[in-house]
Order: C-alpha cells, then sequence, then structure tokens
C-alpha cells in the first residue's frame, strides 16, 4: 500500500474514533514545585549495487522500505490507557510519544522525575521557575535548537515549559473567569489535559513579538524558522491551522512538542499532527 492509501486509510480510522486501549497498572511518582538532519539512514539506504537493472528495482523496494519503516512504531509508544471515572487516564506518562489531549489524560499526580532547566533564554530571566523547566531529552533538544537558531541571527526566547496538573488548574480557572469556559477550553488544556504536565511542551515567542505568545508570532522570523526546522531537533508545531478539529485547539505558533527525532521528521513531512501520526502508523 502506497503512503497516501495508507493515510487516507488511517485517517478514515481517526474519523471514526477508533483506538485501541490498552489497559494496564504502573505507580505514578508526585513532583511539586511552582510555575509563574535527516531520519538516520535506513540499511536499504546504504546498499550500493553495481548491476544498473537490479539497481532499479533495489531502489524501488529501497524507498518502499523506507516509507514502511517510517510508518510502524513499537507498541510501547502507543498510550496504554485506564478509565477512571469517565476519563481516559494515561499509564505510561513517561513515554516520549505520550498522546495528551483532550481525549487522553495524565494522572493528577504524575510529574516526570527527569526535570531539568535547559541553558537557553527565558523570558523571565534566570528565576527557577516549575516552568523553566523539561524532561531531559527534551531540553538536551531545545538547547541544540536555540543554539543553531542563534548561529543563524534567529533569537528565540523560551517562556513556559513544565507545568503541574495544580498549575495547570490555576491557569485554566483565570481563562474561564476571564472568557467563559466555552472560549477557555480553546486555548487552555483542563487539567490533566495539558502536554506541559508531561515536561515535553515548550512556549517560544521571540523580542520581535515582545516575548508574549500571540498568534503573531508565526508570522516573525523566528515563529517561521522555528515551523521549518523544530522537526530536526524532535520538536513538533503541536496546534497548527487548520487542524482544529483534529487537535480541539487553536492555532498556537509558539506551542511546541517534543517528541523525537524520527517521528518529528515523518510528521513535519506529511504535514500531520500528533493525533494523525499515531492513527496512521502501525503498532508493532
Ligand atoms: N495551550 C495548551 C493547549 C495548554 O494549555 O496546554
Ligand atoms: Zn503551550
Amino acid at each position: 500500500m502506497n503512503k497516501q492509501l495508507l493515510a487516507i486509510s488511517g485517517l478514515m480510522v481517526l474519523l471514526s474514533g477508533c483506538s485501541q486501549l490498552n489497559m494496564v497498572k504502573e505507580s505514578i511518582p508526585f513532583f511539586s514545585s511552582e510555575e509563574n538532519q535527516g531520519v538516520p539512514l535506513n540499511a536499504e539506504e546504504k546498499v550500493e549495487s553495481k548491476d544498473n537493472s537490479i539497481n532499479e528495482s533495489t531502489n524501488d523496494q529501497a524507498a518502499e522500505n523506507i516509507q514502511q519503516n517510517e510508518l510502524v512504531l513499537a507498541s510501547e509508544f502507543f498510550n496504554q490507557v485506564k478509565e477512571v471515572n469517565g476519563k481516559n487516564i494515561i499509564q505510561n506518562p513517561t513515554n516520549v510519544l505520550a498522546l495528551v489531549n483532550k481525549q487522553y489524560n495524565l494522572p493528577s499526580s504524575y510529574s516526570p522525575l527527569d526535570l531539568v532547566r535547559p541553558d537557553v533564554s527565558f523570558s523571565f530571566g534566570d528565576e527557577k521557575l516549575e516552568k523553566s523547566y523539561l524532561r531531559q531529552e527534551a531540553s538536551d533538544a531545545l538547547e541544540k535548537m536555540f543554539n543553531k537558531a542563534a548561529q543563524q541571527d534567529i533569537h528565540l526566547v523560551a517562556v513556559s515549559g513544565y507545568r503541574s496538573y495544580d498549575r495547570q488548574a490555576v491557569l485554566f480557572d483565570a481563562e474561564v473567569n476571564k472568557v467563559g469556559k466555552k472560549k477557555a477550553v480553546q486555548v487552555v488544556a483542563i487539567p490533566g489535559s495539558s502536554e506541559h504536565q508531561s515536561g515535553l511542551a515548550i512556549d517560544i515567542s521571540s523580542h520581535s513579538a515582545n516575548l508574549i505568545l500571540t498568534e503573531e508570532f508565526g508570522k516573525t522570523v523566528e515563529g517561521k524558522w522555528l515551523a521549518k526546522h523544530a522537526h530536526k531537533y524532535g520538536y513538533i508545531l503541536r496546534y497548527p491551522k487548520g487542524k482544529e478539529t483534529i487537535t480541539g485547539y487553536q492555532y498556537e505558533p509558539w506551542h511546541f512538542r517534543y517528541v523525537g527525532v524520527e517521528a518529528a521528521k515523518v510528521i513535519y513531512k506529511n504535514k500531520w499532527t500528533l493525533e494523525e501520526y499515531l492513527n496512521i502508523v502501525e503498532k508493532i
């Protein structure tokens, strides 16, 4: 099956709301604090044939294999879910590909154990606030991304990373008080459903956008640079324009989610959301 067919069939699965839930149990640690290129070559790609006639079919086969390899994913990278009080609670929250959204929530007690403060510039300076932390892997990738951008005279500023369940509750309640619940749920996640609680999401801005989280950031050179290059560092633009009905959120040019380089490149290349990717890839 070619990629387009796979994508279409995957989308049909997504739209039909079909998903597989595995029930497992695991104890979750608690943490409390305050707020505020190239996909590695496949073996097939490296093979060089001296026979041109064989070469052509070998290359076709190699191309097919590459596409297929991109579209399979080990089962450990899918959510393992248990229904608690009518909510789908993720039982493997440390999974770097955890799908955290309006359908799948993190346990309220979950906080990553490997939070570190990336050595990048933050909109609030050097204070060690809760929001200045990210999981180790996401932090390392963020530093590389910010450094590469700076080499190209693109100056990114981190605004908000890790957020505890309790902090998300404060932000959500404040938004509800400001604009009402109907509008609030389109821009701020209900506690438990925010990727910020995973320690794998970061909001980014720039001085050209006055260090605020605004749609205008998408039009700045910094916002455009991120949209074009973040996947090389394992980050995806999580809430793209035009995908609001899939993600459940308005376009957020500032919100980037770490998923690892391999997944990020496939998602970027196909212009997918994380929801689409995880519905289209085959679980092995
Ligand atoms: N703004 C995103 C959806 C969040 O609150 O996590
Ligand atoms: Zn965000």
